[in-house]
């Protein structure tokens, strides 16, 4: 029978240490609250294992190295950069996406105020941008317009939606506060705020609990191709 090291992919050594790779291994990962089991090279990123192993695309690769934000994700509760973050690093961690972000038969608050203010045009950015926007608001870093601008600077918008992102935000901050369905204040959702577990606050762009690739300038507003505030392909 096989030992655990054997059976994923690791090679004892001399003085112990469990050295995993370079060939493929298996890679547990809890994600939007399902345990997945993936074989991947410990090279590979979590945003190529969300999108190519497990068929999460609504995380974006728009530059592949930490400057745009359009692969922004939660990794508990915190947002990175999942391009700059190895996937086997998360096998202990609690992975968000944006397909895990509503319940599944209402969309979240932030992605209908999104659709309210017109808040996107191509789309590729938008799940990076919604990710980022929840996380900026349970963070406590949207207290006016300078506060969003800059907290959300990690997160490139090259059709330069930021105008209607940054309304966006206002309103489902706004409903919050007031305790009022973001509708009611600016036609948003007519969905209460759930109970969401609140990113953790971090940096601006930093976005990474210790697995996580941070290692970007600024948090969020960038790049392009499907996708609305819901998923995305
Ligand atoms: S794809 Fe990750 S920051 Fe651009
Ligand atoms: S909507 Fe942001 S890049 Fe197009």
């Amino acid at each position: 029978m096989k030992s655990y090291a054997e059976t994923v992919g690791a090679v004892q050594t001399a003085d112990t240490a469990v050295v995993r790779g370079p060939t493929s291994v298996v890679v547990r990962l809890h994600v939007n609250g399902t345990p997945r089991t993936i074989l991947v090279e410990p090279r590979v990123s979590l945003l190529d294992a969300l999108r190519d192993r497990l068929g999460l695309t609504g995380a974006k690769k728009g530059c592949n190295q930490g400057a745009c934000g359009a692969c922004t994700v939660w990794v508990d509760k915190r947002r990175v950069l999942a391009c700059l973050t190895l996937a086997i690093a998360c096998e202990t961690r609690e992975i968000t996406t944006i397909e895990g972000l509503s319940d599944g038969v209402e969309l979240h608050p932030m992605q209908q105020a999104f659709i309210d203010h017109d808040a996107f045009q191509c789309g590729y950015c938008t799940p990076g941008q919604i990710m980022s926007a929840v996380a900026l608001l349970a963070e406590g870093h949207g207290a006016d317009d300078d506060q969003i601008r800059e907290w959300m600077s990690g997160n490139l918008c090259r059709c330069a939606a930021y105008p209607n992102i940054r309304a966006a935000i206002r309103t489902v901050r706004d409903a919050a506060t007031n305790q009022i369905p973001a509708t009611a204040a600016e036609g948003g959702s007519t969905r209460p705020e759930p109970a969401r577990a609140r990113p953790a606050g971090v940096g601006p762009t930093e976005t990474g609990p210790p697995p996580a690739g941070s290692g970007r300038p600024g948090p969020a507003e960038g790049p392009a191709a499907e996708g609305g505030p819901g998923a995305a392909a």
